[in-house]
């Protein structure tokens, strides 16, 4: 089945000058780029996004970063896109990240770690949502 997943370069990598690598890794593998947007996060952008994190140790640290500076964020398409994207991006935590994975490559840290990517069809469509509001597929 092709359908669309949300895809984000996080801050730690905007600023690094990676973002152009980093968009030929993810179209090399097969997706199509339907929407692009570079920008800053805003508080309330972000607690949205990540609201399903709210009660978590780390959310704090994690707002405070994705707000830190500039995000890339992109509408991809492909065949099983939420499944083949999660593997491209590699684990949460960098250093379990199967090698050549975009996180192995690119993540400083457990929050810092590069890249996001929609973990269901389900969250997809919502974080599409968020950051684009005004697609219509
Ligand atoms: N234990 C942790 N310590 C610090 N930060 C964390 C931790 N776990 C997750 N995070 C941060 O919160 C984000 C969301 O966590 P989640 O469990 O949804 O991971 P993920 O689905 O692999 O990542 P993402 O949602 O960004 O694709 C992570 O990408 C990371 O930036
Ligand atoms: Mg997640």
């Amino acid at each position: 089945m092709e359908y669309d997943t949300l895809f984000l370069i996080k801050p730690n990598v905007t600023s690094r000058r990676k973002i152009g690598e980093i968009l030929q890794i993810v179209e090399k593998n097969g997706f199509s780029i339907e929407m692009l947007r570079m920008f800053q996060m805003d508080m309330a952008i972000a607690e949205k996004f990540y609201a399903e994190h709210k009660e978590k140790s780390f959310y704090h640290k994690l707002i405070d970063f994705m707000t830190s500076g500039k995000t890339v964020a992109a509408v991809l398409h492909r065949t099983n896109a939420v499944p083949v994207l999660r593997e491209l991006i590699g684990n949460t935590d960098f250093r379990q990240a199967r090698v050549g994975t975009i996180r192995f490559l690119y993540a400083d840290s457990i929050t810092r770690n590069a890249v996001h990517a929609s973990d269901s069809i389900e969250s997809a469509q919502r974080e599409i949502g968020i950051i684009f509001p005004d697609y219509i597929k």
